[in-house]
């Protein structure tokens, strides 16, 4: 099986996709240092998936961590879990974590195998599509604090990352049309022919096809692989370009106090808003915001912000992390598949666009 690679010279790394990979036995050990190896995993994913690693794994020094799941407990405190399972299993610097499960798990493993004796190997298993989209390639690491959202964390790229497809069959629906959202982003940032390509797929893509979404999953890390290439520690802004409708939607996630809503659900409005206001700006036509409002609805995404007073979200975009002296830095489209960077925009337009979109 041939993997995409991402090119980050000593750091760079395979990225498997396709059918059957958790039973790859071959696959799995070739990317591993030789010491033992934790799987951290969460109390969902393992009565699915344990199984069959345990076995492609046999002849390993297994150690599992198992723990609650939930957002909520992408904290400190469980991260204290798996430094523990990892102290009581005689994990050494030779030894791997496997991040076996959605983002939460790969986000909260991630970061222990980015501190547990300042740094040991880790391979992400991703098995929710937005992991195997987004979460699970480029080395962000993190855990949130009651502070704010992954406030603390790392760069710490993982030995190898393997999206095995098979394991999306027991996602629930609400999850996939959420992992869609990011598979959508892509397409409007970066490839219109791939945006082309998903109106046309579209049925096949909810309706779970293989093929289909083993295609959606390849293309999108392959976009994800070569822009973290160009700027592994989003210092440049080339980075900054796979926050298109993350401002606006980590405002709504916000103003519903994270409740309600998934991550993808609240993206997929911040993706229409942001081709709503790049037509306002006349950067794009408005047969763009159409075709991607067309597009989220054929997949079964929102595409109204929750019923929250557009003073409220503006304010709540002000707040987020992408502010530099003073002034938002917004994702918008200068064409259907390019992104670009603006600092520059006028608050009025913002809550024009804000205030069209209703709930
Ligand atoms: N590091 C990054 O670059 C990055 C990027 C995007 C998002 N994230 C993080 O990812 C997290 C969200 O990830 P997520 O959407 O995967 O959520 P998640 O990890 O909470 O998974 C969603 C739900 O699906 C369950 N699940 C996972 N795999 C399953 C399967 N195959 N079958 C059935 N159920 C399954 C999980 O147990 C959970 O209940 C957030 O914490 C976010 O901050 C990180």
């Amino acid at each position: 099986m041939q993997p995409l690679s991402i090119a980050l010279g000593e750091r760079s790394y395979p990225i498997y996709v396709g059918r059957g990979l958790l039973s790859r036995g071959d696959l799995l050990q070739a990317h591993l240092p030789r010491g033992a190896v934790c799987v951290v995993t969460n109390v969902t994913v393992a009565p699915l998936y344990l199984p069959v690693l345990r076995q492609a794994l046999g002849g390993r020094r297994l150690v599992e961590c198992v723990l609650p799941d939930g957002e909520q407990h992408k904290s400190l405190a469980t991260l204290g879990t798996v430094f523990d399972a990892l102290v009581a299993g005689q994990v050494h610097r030779d030894g791997a974590i496997l991040a076996l499960g959605g983002g939460v798990v790969g986000d909260m493993a991630g970061f222990a195998a980015a501190c547990y004796q300042r740094g040991i190997a880790c391979a992400q298993l991703p098995t929710t599509l937005l992991s195997q989209v987004d979460s699970s390639v480029g080395g962000k690491t993190a855990v949130n604090h009651p502070g704010g959202k992954n406030l603390i964390g790392a760069f710490h790229q993982p030995c190898a990352v393997y999206a095995d497809t098979d394991t999306l069959a027991t996602l629930p629906d609400r999850e996939l049309r959420a992992g869609l959202a990011e598979v959508i982003k892509y397409g409007l940032l970066e490839d219109a022919a791939f945006f082309a390509w998903l109106e046309t797929y579209a049925a096949d893509l909810t309706g779970r096809e293989p093929a289909a979404l083993e295609h959606a999953i390849r293309r999108s890390c392959e976009i994800k692989a070569a822009v973290v290439a160009e700027d592994e520690r989003e210092t440049s802004g080339r980075r900054a370009l796979l926050n298109l409708g993350h401002t606006f939607g980590h405002a709504i996630e916000t103003a519903v106090h994270y409740r309600g809503w998934l991550h993808g659900e609240a993206v997929a409005v911040g993706l229409l808003l942001a081709a709503d206001l790049s037509a306002r700006l006349g950067m794009v036509d408005a047969d763009v915001c159409e075709r991607v409002r067309a597009l989220l609805s054929r997949v079964g995404l929102p595409v109204a912000p929750p019923a929250v007073p557009p003073a409220e979200l503006w304010r709540l975009m002000q707040m987020d992390k992408k502010v530099a002296d003073g002034r938002v830095t917004l994702v918008l489209l200068d064409r259907l598949g390019r992104a670009v960077l603006r600092t520059d925009v006028p608050e009025a337009a913002v809550m024009a666009t804000l205030g069209a979109a209703g709930p």
